[in-house]
């Protein structure tokens, strides 16, 4: 018999390298912002710190990203911009829990500095949602198709793009150094929906 499997859709999992844009004393920066704990990690106590000037040349390139990914990867008119924005420390032996990220259309991960080695995953989850089967496919028989989870190594001032619905976790962090990261959400500016289907909808 042939036979043919094609894709009938796909997740994307956008990567660039900004490392271009990042300074060592922004790297110094970004290290020494306040901290507090989250769950296990720690996460920075400013949520808004693309705002800070002395970021701004990676803001700028998250946005440069960003535009790439509304245009080729989406292929949508409308703006994406960020919203909140924060920085990540895993010390080691630390992961970060799963999660999704509300209110949010496009989340990023960048990496600004030095990863430690081994450098731990980001597990990405195919289900968004409880599932009351759970039907798993047989070791060695995992594809694109049938796998519940793909794993993302990420790399030194790798920036990494995904739509904020997936589930995600970071795997405990192995290494003896800390795992530095930024995180951030981005929203869509414009207008969406269609006039004459009453369906329309202007985002400031
Ligand atoms: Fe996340």
């Amino acid at each position: 018999m042939q036979y043919e499997v094609e894709p009938l859709f796909a997740e994307p999992i956008f990567r660039a390298d900004l490392s271009h844009a990042i300074t060592p004393a922004q790297v110094i920066y970004i290290k020494n912002l306040a901290m507090a704990q989250n769950q296990t990690n720690l996460i920075s106590e400013d949520r808004y710190i693309f705002e800070r000037e002395e970021l701004a040349s990676i803001k700028t390139a998250v946005e440069e990203a960003l535009e790439v990914y509304r245009s080729e990867v989406m292929g949508i008119e409308q703006r994406l911009y960020v919203t909140q924005s924060w920085s990540l420390i895993n010390q080691p032996r630390v992961g970060m829990h799963g999660h999704s990220h509300s209110n949010s259309i496009v989340s990023g991960s960048l990496y600004y500095c030095d990863l430690p080695q081994p450098s731990s995953p980001m597990v990405f989850d195919r289900h968004r949602e409880y599932r009351m089967l759970e039907i798993n496919p047989s070791a060695g028989k995992r594809n694109i198709f049938n796998t519940n989870m793909n794993a993302i190594v990420p790399k030194t001032g790798e920036l990494l793009l995904f739509a904020s619905g997936l589930q995600h976790y970071v795997e405990a962090n192995t290494a003896t150094q800390p795992r530095y990261s930024i995180a951030f959400n981005a929203f869509i500016r414009g207008k969406i929906g269609d006039y004459r289907d009453v369906s329309e909808l202007t985002l400031q």
